[in-house]
């Protein structure tokens, strides 16, 4: 019996999950398919006992419900808890478990695209919002020592800054404002990460010097349409390291399909399904 696997969320129009999937599918010839479930909010509930009763296998949450899926599940996995959002569903015995791959995610793609390791590195994060939650707890779980947090919404840097100081209290972060981004001691920062949406489909910059830097600073932006940002393409001149959005997308999304399925996808073509797909449609 083919198993089925998704995603939720909504909007979901052209999700680059589903051609990210199906390639994996394809290239395994194993017997799932991977469909996208659009539900209003006011439907997600009975979605998720739909879903239950369907024997769907797996699936994954994206926005708006990371946070919303959590009451309806039967449990959560120790890290996804911890982080407070779920962007991945396994049904283990007809019972949903929560998880949260976006970090660990996008930890591996960074250590596989750039070579960056965590150990000990000082990294500047702009954002403050559900992924940089996620980024924030991998990274210091991977052993960064030391995260600053660059918000619009200075009280969002300084409530995750807590948050982390709760998890983590034997490093250290930090919350700074946007405008105070240039004042830092570039030369102290080895990851400089985007979080947030700005330079999503071209529109905007962030507002950053990038001179100052040590040569080996890496430059990361989880935006991935366009896959090279105004932000990565500056860094780019500036003669630094890049980490393109593409990334974070293919690795969680391995480590959800290893979840669901207990086979290890193939991620180079996972990639290559998703670049295609951006040229599509977006
Ligand atoms: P996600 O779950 O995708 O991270 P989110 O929780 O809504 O989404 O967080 C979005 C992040 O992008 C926030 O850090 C947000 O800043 P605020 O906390 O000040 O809202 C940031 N963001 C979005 N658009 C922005 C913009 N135009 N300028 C600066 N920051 C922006």
């Amino acid at each position: 019996m083919t198993l089925v696997l998704g995603i939720v969320g909504h909007p979901l129009d052209h999700s680059l999950s589903v051609p990210m999937h199906m390639s994996a599918i394809f290239t395994l010839g194993i017997d799932y398919v991977y469909m996208s479930f659009d539900i209003l909010p006011e439907n997600l509930s009975h979605a998720v006992t739909q879903f239950r009763k369907e024997h769907i296998k797996g699936f994954n949450v994206t926005i708006p419900y990371k946070e919303d899926i959590m009451p309806y599940l039967d449990s959560i996995d120790e890290y996804a808890g911890k982080i407070g959002a779920v962007n991945t569903v396994n049904n283990e015995n007809g019972r949903l478990k929560g998880y949260n791959t976006d970090g660990i995610g996008y930890v591996k793609s960074l250590g596989e695209q750039t070579g960056f390791d965590p150990r000990g590195k000082q990294v500047l994060m702009i954002g403050a919002g559900g992924a940089a939650k996620a980024v924030a707890f991998s990274l210091l779980e991977a052993g960064a020592d030391k995260i600053i947090i660059a918000n619009r919404t200075p009280e969002r840097a300084e409530a995750l800054h807590r948050h982390l100081c709760v998890y983590f209290p034997a490093t250290s972060s930090q919350s700074i404002r946007l405008q105070d981004m240039n004042a830092l001691d570039h030369k102290k920062i080895n990851l400089v990460i985007n979080t947030t949406s700005i330079g999503m489909k071209g529109a905007g910059d962030i507002d950053m010097d990038l001179t100052g830097f040590r040569s080996d600073t890496v430059v990361s932006d989880i935006v991935y349409n366009p896959l090279e940002t105004p932000f990565l393409k500056r860094a780019k001149h500036a003669g630094l390291k890049t980490h393109d959005g593409a990334g974070m997308l293919v690795y969680q999304g391995a480590e959800s399909f290893k979840l669901w399925t207990g086979v290890q996808p193939p991620v180079d073509i996972m990639r290559q399904a998703v670049l295609r797909a951006l040229q599509e449609h977006h």
